[in-house]
Order: C-alpha cells, then structure tokens, then sequence
C-alpha cells in the first residue's frame, strides 16, 4: 500500500487545491447535512483535517481512524479537539455499531486487493447503526484517460493500463513545494456496488458535485467546466440495510 507516514503535511494543504476547497468539501458537507445529534467516523482520516470540520459542522463525535502510524501522530497534533479521538489500525469493538455516519475521503482507491476493499467496507459496515450512512469518494471507474487533464487542479492520473479491477493507477500530486505519486487501484462500479452491498449496504446512489458560491467568482467558471464533466472521484453514498 502507498505509504503514508510523511504526507501529513502535503494532504492538510490539498485542502487548499480551489478543488478541494470549493467543489470536494462543499459538497461533501451538504451532503451530510445537519450532523448535531450524530457521531461520525473519518475512516481513513489521514491529516485530519475533515475531523475538525465536521466537529465545527456540530458533530457530537468524532473518530479518526487510520492505518498509517504519521497519518495519526499528525492529526493529533495539528487537529485535536475535545470531541475528536484519532486511532491508528483496527476499530475497537466497543465502538462496533456506534455512529451513525461514517465519511471515508480518498480511501477505497488504496485497497490494493479486493480482499482489502471488502475489509475496508466491512469496517463501514461494521462500525456503524441500522440504518446508518456511508459517504466514500474515491477513483471514479470513469475518470479521465489523459493525464493531463487533472492537471489545472493540482494533480495528474496516470491511468491504469486496462480498466479492469485491481489495476494499477498512479496519482501524482503536485503544487506548490509539494511532489508525491502515490499508486492507487482501479475498481469498477460494479465490483464497487458489489463489495458494498455484501458489507451489508443498500440505497447505493452517486451523487453529483456541486461548486460553492465562491469557486466561480475566484476562477470564473470555465476553469471547472473539464472537473464536473469528468471528476476524478467517484462520489459513493450508501446505507447499512436495516435488518427486517
Ligand atoms: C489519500 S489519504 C486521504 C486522507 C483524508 N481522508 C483526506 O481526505 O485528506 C488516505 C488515507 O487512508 C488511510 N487508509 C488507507 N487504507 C486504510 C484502511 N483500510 N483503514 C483506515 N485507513 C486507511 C491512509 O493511511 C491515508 O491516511
């Protein structure tokens, strides 16, 4: 798996990116809507940097969960809170079926086999109530064949070779001082529709992006015209199926 230890510091300033900032995260937060009563889990939290958010959204709890050892320390550091625990590997069982939403940005592209995606969504699955909501983005199955084309917004996909599951892309990240590439997987809509719906998941819908009010203003609106046609994310937003 990519490794992320050291890219705390590049991840917090993607959320800079005018993609990021006025189509991602926007969007992401209407879709969530009004989260007072709720607690959410950043499954693959990385910086921590939507962990502060959704607190400042009014967020009840929050827990970030990570794999990578940096990834925590980082968020630790750079965005504690009283309401916020951040966690490195496994959901502790006593937090198995606790929240009622869980948020999970940029992960499931770094599942490298399906054994992983079907873990990863497990996870989701497990840690949340009947009935509960699982918002993940990650590399749209449709994404942009030229690497090119993500270019304008900081970043370049490599595409896999073919586009079958477990196929290698790369993500290469590059703005400002910052210089990355990161292998991420190739999966399908169906083995993506499939993975989530033997997790336990139902209601699969994809919602669109949509920009805030400032992102025109700031680059005009042609600069996002090539985005919305083509994101590079795959918006995936899901509920655990309530047993009968
Ligand atoms: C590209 S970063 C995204 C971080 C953050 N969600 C964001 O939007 O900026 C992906 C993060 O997912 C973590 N990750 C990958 N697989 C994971 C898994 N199975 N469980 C938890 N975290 C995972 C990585 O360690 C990394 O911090």
């Amino acid at each position: 798996m990519a490794d992320f230890d050291k890219l705390g510091h590049l991840y917090d300033e993607t959320f800079r990116l005018p993609w990021r900032r006025h189509l991602e995260v926007p969007t992401v937060l209407d879709l969530l809507g009004d989260l007072t009563q709720t607690s959410v889990l950043d499954l693959g939290s990385g910086s921590g940097w939507y962990c502060t958010t959704l607190v400042g959204q009014g967020a009840q709890r929050v827990v970030g969960l990570d794999v990578s050892s940096g990834m925590v320390e980082y968020a630790r550091r750079h965005h504690s809170h009283p309401r916020i625990d951040y966690l490195l590997g496994d959901l502790p069982a006593e937090l198995h079926g606790h929240f009622g939403t869980v948020l999970s940005v940029h992960v499931f592209g770094y599942a490298t086999t399906r054994e992983h995606l079907d873990g990863l969504f497990r996870t989701a699955a497990g840690a949340l109530r009947p009935g509960g909501r699982l918002l993940a983005l990650g590399l749209h199955p449709d994404h942009h064949d030229h690497p090119d084309f993500y270019a304008p917004y900081g970043f370049r996909i490599h595409p896999p070779q073919t586009r079958s599951d477990g196929s290698q892309a790369t993500l290469e990240i590059r703005f400002n001082h910052h210089d990355a590439a990161l292998p991420l997987t190739y999966w399908s809509h169906e083995t993506l529709a499939t993975s989530l719906r033997s997790a336990g998941f139902a209601e699969l819908t994809n919602p669109d992006y949509h920009l805030d009010e400032h992102g025109p203003q700031v680059l005009g609106t042609e600069f996002w015209h090539d985005y919305l046609a083509k994101p590079h994310a795959i918006i995936l937003d899901c509920r655990l199926a309530t047993p009968e």
